[in-house]
């Protein structure tokens, strides 16, 4: 069959022969022509095509005159105008799908808020090479240990090349790794073991100082014209300080330089100058080492010691603590009131601008980096808060809580609601809390506060809201080792000061050195002789009422349970023995309720509660007991005993005592789709 139309005497000839009729010329005036009387006679012209047309059926690639001749047809048009329709209400239906999922999907929570933080101290992890100091492709041998206690985010102390005077807090090469610690390959193969095996790298940032060994030091003493005042360089003669400052690790913070013939500043030891933040040149070379880390693929910093970062520029003494001490007495950090020395004016702003930095690698989710603060401000805790950031200036994602390591002191159960609360009453809005309860700079918990309340303590660490740092070997209870060579060199200034014995190496078993290294002579410090017996992760293992299986045990709980994940927290009871808090969730009938007993033995009645049910189940007790579960009017605990309590109820705690809780990154679940959205 073939059909063909006159075309200007052309024409086109389709495949099997069959002309397009559709394809036209524009400047075919026959055409034009015709179609003009399309426009006005389009009936008859439609008659005349169906006329011209009837003998054929449609057919891929037949003429526009054919195809409409059949697509106006009722049979054809209605479904099209269907699917028309349909398709727009489809599209029209899944874009307020999407809207109202993303409307009301709760924020996902970052991996630094899952999972808990692991504080390695690397000299004391692992030893690979047994040199009786741990080191980097040691900490690759126990990547394990983390998988098995469910914890995916490991902050490791410094490891940059350093004279360790202040072991590696002074830091020589900021882009080097120290040889006791490796090579800078055997870091970028930690990077990559650890991230293969999905757990991320916090680092150790010091920008406060460096080690006097420091290139830019030693070009500052010398007047060379850019690091001139790289340093907070001052005119002094020897002997003679410029003020009163004194360094966190005792005596003045000046010292005489006889190269330069002046005093510099220095915080912590003098072998520790004090960079100086008020010179941009600085900034700009400390930010450049931030990215430097990122850009290997580091998934975050914590800021060391940030609020001595600037300094008063009139040099003024600072006042007394006691007015009447002798001057010439006044030698320690708790002597004077750190206002000209600490946290000045300006330091928010470099830390906003870090952030900035930081975020500029955030971009991939589940690959945010992080950024935590620490700073010691005691009484003043609105001066660790303001580390959180405004709304608008975002700093750290959250600062170090160290309230608790207070608890040791005044060791009772109110005490603790106090140091809870102290965080949770004045944490800025919306923010994320933390808790720490042991770190390098610290007595461990187990001598601190006894090893009859370990797991108490990290029951408490591991069920409070927010993300819980645990210093190494606290999951296994370690104690602090007893030194009698000090190295630490604040110990060295003040023996009792000493941070050495909370610095022993890691128990891992019963073997030599606990297991920590092959040296055969001794390691760096001593390590304590309960390794043999109970204290190290090997005998621990299996064991239910083992430190560390408990601690195991509360972590993948914590990931486990959204109640216990990101649920409301709620004092219940707080008096001298018990502190108990629950932990609920909108929508999810499945609650916890904890009992820390720092006192004594108590049956505690709680029958006032109407929102708990009568019943009780035990889900973990630090003690072995009989019970399973407990009547609500009699919840038996025991010195040093921790007791998580599980329970089902519709009734929600916080909907009638909004002022005994809190919550952050608030989510309620919808049982009937299993999902939480945001309310
Ligand atoms: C921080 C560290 C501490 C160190 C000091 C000086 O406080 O935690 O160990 O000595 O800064 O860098
Ligand atoms: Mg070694």
């Amino acid at each position: 069959m073939s059909l063909k139309k006159k075309s200007n005497g052309n024409s086109v000839e389709l495949k099997e022969g069959i002309e397009n009729t559709g394809f036209q010329e524009e400047s075919d005036n026959e055409s034009v022509a015709s179609s003009k009387k399309r426009g006005s006679e389009g009936s008859v012209c439609m008659h005349k095509k169906e006329n011209e047309y009837t003998q054929i059926k449609p057919y891929a690639g037949m003429p526009k005159e054919v195809l409409l001749l059949y697509s106006r047809q009722a049979r054809y048009r209605v479904p099209r105008e269907i699917l028309f329709w349909l398709t727009i209400a489809c599209t029209l239906a899944l874009l307020a799908l999407t809207i109202t999922v993303i409307a009301l999907s709760p924020k996902c929570l970052s991996w630094w808020q899952s999972s808990p933080v692991y504080q390695i101290y690397p000299r004391s992890f692992k030893d690979s090479d047994g040199d009786g100091v741990g080191d980097l492709k040691g900490i690759i041998e126990k990547l394990d240990h983390f998988a098995y206690l469910n914890i995916k985010a490991i902050w490791i102390s410094p490891f940059y090349k350093s004279p360790m005077r202040d072991f590696g807090y002074d830091v020589e090469d900021f882009r080097d790794v120290d040889p006791i610690f490796g090579t800078m390959e055997d870091f970028d193969n930690l990077l990559a073991a650890m991230h293969n095996k999905g757990l991320k790298l916090i680092m150790d940032y010091i920008p406060n100082h460096t080690s006097d060994k420091h290139v830019w030091f030693q070009l500052s003493r010398n007047n060379t014209e850019r690091y001139k005042d790289f340093y907070v360089w001052v005119n002094c003669t020897e002997g003679n300080p410029p003020n009163n400052w004194v360094s966190v690790f005792g005596n003045s913070s000046w010292e005489y330089d006889p190269v330069r013939g002046q005093c510099y500043l220095h915080q912590f030891l003098k072998e520790q100058p004090d960079l100086n933040f008020r010179n941009p040149e600085v900034i700009k070379e400390m930010k450049g080492i931030i990215h430097f880390w990122l850009k290997k693929g580091v998934d975050g910093f914590r800021m060391d010691a940030v609020k001595h970062m600037l300094e008063a520029t009139h040099l003024r003494d600072e006042p007394q603590v006691d007015p009447d001490q002798d001057p010439a007495t006044v030698n320690k950090e708790f002597d004077l009131y750190h206002d000209y020395t600490y946290t000045q004016v300006g330091l928010h702003d470099i830390l906003r601008d870090w952030r900035v930095e930081i975020d500029t690698y955030s971009t991939e989710p589940g690959r945010e980096r992080f950024m935590v603060a620490e700073s010691y401000d005691y009484a003043e805790i609105e001066k660790t808060m303001m580390y959180y950031g405004t709304r608008f200036a975002k700093e750290a994602d959250f600062p170090f809580n160290f309230y608790l390591l207070y608890l040791p002191e005044m060791l009772n159960a109110y005490r603790a609601y106090q140091l809870v609360d102290f965080w949770m009453s004045n944490m800025p809005k919306g923010r994320w809390p933390n808790w720490v309860v042991g770190n390098h700079d610290k007595p461990r918990i187990t001598s601190s506060a006894g090893p009859q309340y370990v797991r108490a303590i990290n029951m408490l660490l591991l069920t409070l809201p927010g993300t819980p740092t645990t210093y190494y070997g606290e999951e296994i209870g370690m104690e602090n080792v007893n030194v009698t060579v000090i190295q630490d060199p604040f110990g060295k200034f003040d023996p009792n000061a000493s941070r050495d014995p909370s610095r022993s190496p890691m128990q891992w078993n019963s073997g030599l050195n606990a297991g920590f290294s092959d040296s055969k002579n001794g390691t760096w410090l001593p390590i304590h002789p309960n390794y043999e017996t109970t204290v190290n992760v090997e005998v621990q293992m299996g064991d239910p009422y083992s430190v560390l299986e408990q601690y195991r045990t509360l972590s993948i709980l914590r990931e486990k349970e959204l109640a216990l994940h990101r649920g409301w927290l709620c004092y219940v009871w707080k008096d001298l023995n018990v502190f108990a808090y629950l932990r609920e969730l909108d929508g999810l009938d499945r609650a916890f309720l904890i009992l820390v007993n720092f006192g004594q033995d108590t049956d505690l009645d709680l029958s006032s509660v109407k929102e708990l049910p009568d019943t009780l189940t035990v889900r973990l007790s630090t003690h072995p007991i009989e019970q399973k579960s407990f009547p609500k009017n009699a919840i038996r605990t025991t010195t040093g005993q921790g007791l998580l309590l599980q329970y089902s109820s519709n009734q929600r705690f916080h909907s009638n005592h909004a002022s005994e809780c809190y919550v952050a990154e608030k989510a309620c679940y919808l049982s009937t789709l299993g999902i939480l959205y945001k309310c």
